[in-house]
């Protein structure tokens, strides 16, 4: 039997990428998906795949930024479906979308700073919010896309690092309120590192300069490779299903082993 059979899930930014592979994994395993984007186009072909498993599958507009559109995503779902039963909060930017600008800590605006955090920690609050409202009658599982960049420092994508660290402790937040108050609701944070998408074009370039890119940062990755949108959708269907019901509030790291230690080592 398939592992997320009847559940309904939504996942934010899930046109491309890491939220993409998790939409279309879930309908695999048997949920129904709302794929959500501000990407519409890329978003509603996302959910015609979903659609070719789940039927009921599909996509709307969900800018995680605005509570608006959460209130709207709340009564589209109360309406069509009467239940939420996953809620993915995966939509992120680095603030390097358009272009280099200073994102360090002595330089970086504060209008870079807000927008950065506008979109990883402003949605995935809102997100928990309204999750936390759908899901508290019959439980859910709520699943935060964090970072290894919210765990250590980042100097020079420090907004990215505060606002992803915030999302960890976020979710210890709301794992240990739904438990406190009787819903059973878990809450769990996922921290990828050096998973291969679009997210990294603008770091890596085109041509041979991506190959070789692609080539050095491989080497200070333990494993020696990027991830795959994949090995974070595996873990996602895990935090999804029933077989971590006793799992909240915990912090799951997919890195290829980055923050396993130190791999400076004393060399013959
Ligand atoms: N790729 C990695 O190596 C990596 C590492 C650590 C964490 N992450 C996190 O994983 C998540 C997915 O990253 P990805 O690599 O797939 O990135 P991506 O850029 O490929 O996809 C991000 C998606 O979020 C959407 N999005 C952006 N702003 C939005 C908004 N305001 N409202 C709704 N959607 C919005 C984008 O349109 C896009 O479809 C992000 O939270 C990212 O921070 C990625």
């Amino acid at each position: 039997m398939a592992r997320l059979s009847g559940k309904t899930a939504l996942i934010t930014g899930a046109a491309r990428g890491i939220g993409q592979t998790i939409a279309e994994l879930f309908a695999l395993e048997g949920a129904t998906v709302l794929v959500t984007d501000i990407r519409d186009d890329e978003g509603q072909s996302v959910a015609k795949t979903c659609a070719d498993h789940t039927p009921d599958s599909r996509y709307f507009r969900l800018d995680v930024r605005n509570e608006h559109e959460w209130q709207s995503a709340t009564e589209t779902i109360t309406k069509t479906f009467g239940r939420l039963d996953i809620l993915v909060n995966n939509a992120g930017i680095t603030g390097f979308e358009g272009g280099f600008v200073p994102h360090d800590p002595e330089n970086t605006t504060l209008e870079d700073w807000r927008s950065v955090h506008a979109v990883n920690l402003d949605g995935v609050f809102l997100g928990c919010k309204y999750a936390l409202r759908l899901m508290k009658s019959h439980g859910g599982s709520i699943i935060n896309i964090s970072s290894r960049s919210g765990i250590v420092g980042i100097p020079r994508a420090a907004a990215y690092a505060s606002s992803k660290a915030a999302v960890r402790n976020h979710t210890k937040s709301v794992a240990l309120y739904a438990a406190e108050m009787g819903y059973k609701i878990r809450c769990n944070s996922i921290h990828p590192a050096a998973i291969l998408t679009p997210m990294w074009d603008a770091v890596l370039g085109e041509g041979e300069e991506r190959e070789r890119n692609l080539q050095e940062h491989s080497a200070e990755i333990p494993l020696r490779v990027f991830g795959q949108p994949r090995d974070v959708a595996y873990a996602a269907v895990y935090l999804a299903s029933e077989e971590s019901q006793y799992i909240t509030g915990i912090e799951l790291t997919i890195d290829g082993g980055i923050l396993a230690g130190a791999t400076a080592a004393p060399r013959r």
